[in-house]
């Protein structure tokens, strides 16, 4: 059967063997760097840490992503410019599923080694706020990691800002398994200005109201299943990044393959 150029279909865009030995090579160089961080790096980037229920193994780390790192200004001042290739998409589930009765709001992804190669001013700003980002949550799951005896967590999946408007969520899911193998995952609320849209934990039966700044680090497993809840007035902004310390499923051939 003959087939057809169909441009909704990822394989259509697969990435050459050169072009995922190089992404690859950039990748390893930023893995390299964040150990290092691990190691020669230790500063306070939170006013607070603190278990949200006793037990529960979600803390809250506050203050990590302050309002004045302007961090959704920077970001939009890059993807609301229609001259380059940055732009919010609608978010997908899994391994890129539209549902929007799901998941409806649109999302954001991107790695460092992602815009390694964009020298322009908008590469730049990417490249500032993900080192800025990065540096100031790694400080925070260090602490998190020495609480549990998890070990080095080097593997960073790209973070995700999503933009909620009134009325848009996100159905219960956990975060492992699915698309990406994760142990821990981070939720980041850099923005003021809405209400609603709590994270709430079924089984632990956690509620949380987002506060400007605050990162919430919690397992990815099933026993962790959330969700967003709708946004009631506002618009909500979030940055999810998933950890994890194997090896074994963050072979750039395997990244490619998840898109993470
Ligand atoms: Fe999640």
């Amino acid at each position: 059967m003959e087939s057809e150029l169909n441009p909704n279909d990822p394989k259509e865009f697969q990435d050459t063997d050169e072009d995922i030995a190089e992404k690859g090579k950039k990748e390893q160089a930023l893995l390299d760097q964040r150990l290092r961080d691990w190691y020669t790096v230790d500063e306070q980037t939170w006013s607070e840490a603190q278990e949200v229920v006793p037990g529960s193994g979600i803390w809250v780390y506050r203050d990590v992503l302050p309002t004045d790192l302007d961090i959704i200004e920077r970001l939009e001042s890059v993807i609301d410019d229609p001259n380059n290739d940055y732009y919010y998409r609608d978010a997908m589930v899994g391994y890129s599923m539209k549902m929007p009765e799901y998941r409806d709001c649109v999302d954001f992804k991107y790695k460092r080694s992602d815009i390694d190669d964009d020298k322009s001013e908008h590469g730049d700003i990417l490249r500032a706020l993900a080192d800025d980002v990065t540096h100031r949550q790694l400080q925070a799951v260090k602490d998190y990691t020495r609480r549990y005896n998890i070990g080095e967590l080097r593997y960073w999946e790209a973070t995700n800002y999503i933009r909620y408007y009134e009325g848009q969520h996100f159905q219960e899911h956990h975060d492992h398994g699915y698309s990406y193998n994760c142990v821990v995952s981070i939720v980041a609320f850099p923005k003021e200005g809405f209400e609603g849209g709590e994270l709430y934990f079924r089984l632990q039966n956690v509620k949380i109201k987002p506060k400007a700044g605050d990162i919430y680090i919690f397992p990815s497993n099933f026993m962790y299943p959330h969700r967003a809840m709708p946004v009631t007035s506002g618009t909500k902004y979030s940055m999810v990044t998933m950890l994890d310390y194997s090896d074994k499923f963050h072979k750039p051939e395997f990244f490619e393959e998840t898109g993470s």
